[in-house]
């Protein structure tokens, strides 16, 4: 029952001119309570992992089960509503939609998760604050620096308190000191009943997680040991 999310015999193949083994019977299981960090070299899968784990890309074999149910990846209506009350999501690059305004991209999150307008605004004024971007709120993303671009999507993850936290290179577009802010709202908001991942290049950043995991040669290595 401890045990959240499980990858079970995982593999992802790519296939364009000639066949990609990208991962490669991956076994793991991400338990409450506990924060990842995920390294690996450029290309080595992180973000397919993470896009697997989070509903938005299927393995080509094995299964991915959440709370002791095995994901059925043709179910898409099912798996949005899975990833929008369970999951909080930061990718790599392109994280907002371009027409709507930094307050806009974090409110539409909570809406679409049924908070009414006022109470989603609120939320995400308060994450605004939070975030040192209330004087940003109107601005489009392009509009803002990449460093803003990626709080507001951090805003935008937190907003429905998620149980689950994926983020692929979060720090990646910000300065050290706001990196470090970053983490350090992630480790502040963990608890008993989360699972937080992240894929860093950064080894201090990767070193600060309960767990550290590798990907290597298509494997999911624990390079800590603690959570064999
Ligand atoms: N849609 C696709 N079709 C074919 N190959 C792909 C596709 N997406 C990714 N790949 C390949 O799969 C491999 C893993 O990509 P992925 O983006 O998961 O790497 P990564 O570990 O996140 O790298 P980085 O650290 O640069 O972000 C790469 O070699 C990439 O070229
Ligand atoms: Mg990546």
């Amino acid at each position: 029952m401890n045990n959240f999310i499980e990858l079970k015999n995982l593999s992802k193949n790519y296939t364009t001119t000639k066949k990609l083994s990208v991962l490669n019977n991956v076994n793991y299981k991400f338990k409450k309570g506990k924060i990842y960090s995920l390294v690996g070299p450029s290309g080595s899968g992180k973000s397919t992992l993470l896009n697997i784990l989070s509903l938005i890309d299927r393995p080509t074999n094995g299964n991915l089960i959440i709370n002791n149910k095995k994901v059925n990846f043709n179910e898409s209506k099912i798996n949005d509503k899975i990833r929008s009350n369970f999951f909080g999501i930061i990718y790599q690059e392109k994280n907002l939609l371009n027409d709507f305004t930094a307050l806009e991209n974090i409110s539409l999150a909570a809406i679409a998760n049924g908070k009414n307008l006022n109470e989603s605004i609120k939320l995400s004024n308060k994450l605004l604050l939070k975030l040192k971007l209330k004087n940003r709120s109107n601005h489009f993303p392009s509009q803002l620096s990449g460093g803003e671009n990626q709080r507001i999507a951090i805003a935008r993850a937190l907003i429905n308190s998620p149980n689950i936290i994926i983020a692929d290179e979060p720090s990646g577009n910000l300065d050290y000191k706001n990196a470090k802010e970053f983490f350090k709202l992630l480790f502040n908001i963990k608890s008993k009943e989360k699972i937080i991942i992240y894929a860093t290049h950064n080894r201090y950043f990767a070193n600060l997680a309960d767990c550290r995991l590798q990907l290597i040669n298509g494997k999911l290595k624990s390079i800590n040991g603690r959570n064999k």
